[in-house]
């Protein structure tokens, strides 16, 4: 998994592909914020990860990104694979792209239907909103996953809880294990964020 830091230039973030020749970079994961930076290497990141087949997944990070900056938004979003947002965030891009619709479900189909420029992977949409259920959309179907905790007093601190989630998620991916278990994976990452103060957590992990 490549992290992309926020502030990496153009020739900062195509020379990481160059030096890892594509080979060990499996996934590329991207905050929307990078768009506020360099709309330019965003949009090469992503058509090099689509040239090369690797999975590229972009964090829709703000309301703010679907209204000002939705030109760029839309041209990275053909080359897509996962698309990962909060219910907010989902909410913004659907008023931004006419959607007409707030049903979270409904939002995750039609953005995962928007045009694809690597059809041989399919965009997969997930949705994750708080303690409710997070929304899953694929080529085939749309599904709900409710969350850990329901005793909301276990809860510390939700900061951070959405970055426990993917990066829960993507633990699971990299090993192509089923969507299902990834979702069980960011689900549990976000559980133990939330128990803690501040974004931290224990030595050993329980996942099994
Ligand atoms: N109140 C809660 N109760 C139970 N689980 C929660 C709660 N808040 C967050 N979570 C867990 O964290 C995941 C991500 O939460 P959320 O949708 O709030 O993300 P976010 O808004 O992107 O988070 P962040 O606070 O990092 O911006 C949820 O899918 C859930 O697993
Ligand atoms: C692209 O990657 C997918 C999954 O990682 C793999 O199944 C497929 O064979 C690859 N396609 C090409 C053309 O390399
Ligand atoms: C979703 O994330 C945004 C930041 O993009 C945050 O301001 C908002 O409170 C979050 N929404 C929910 C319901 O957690
Ligand atoms: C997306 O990025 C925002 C901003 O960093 C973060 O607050 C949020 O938790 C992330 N959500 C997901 C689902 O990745």
């Amino acid at each position: 998994t490549a992290l992309i830091p926020k502030h990496f230039s153009t020739k900062y973030s195509f020379g990481i592909f160059k030096i890892l020749k594509l080979v060990i970079i499996l996934f590329v994961w991207m905050q929307g914020f990078f768009l506020t930076v360099s709309p330019e290497a965003t949009l090469k990141v992503a058509t090099q990860s689509s040239t090369h087949n690797k999975t590229f997944s972009l964090n829709l990070s703000a309301p703010f990104i679907s209204q000002f900056y939705k030109e760029p938004l839309m041209k990275v979003m053909s080359y897509v694979d996962i698309l990962f947002g909060n219910e907010t965030e989902a909410a913004s891009f659907a008023r931004e792209q006419g959607f007409e619709t707030e049903d979270i479900k409904e939002i995750a189909r039609k953005a995962q239907a928007l045009p694809k420029m690597n059809p041989k992977r399919q965009r997969i949409v997930v949705f994750t909103q708080g303690k409710d259920d997070t929304i899953m959309a694929t080529e085939n179907e749309i599904r709900a996953f409710p969350v850990l905790i329901s005793d909301q007093s276990e809860i510390v601190d939700t900061n951070g809880a959405g970055d426990a989630f993917v990066g829960g998620f993507l633990s699971q991916l990299v090993y192509d294990r089923p969507l299902t278990e990834c979702i069980r994976a960011g689900h549990y990452a976000a559980s133990v964020i939330i128990k803690r103060s501040g974004c931290t957590f224990p030595e050993k992990p329980d996942f099994h």
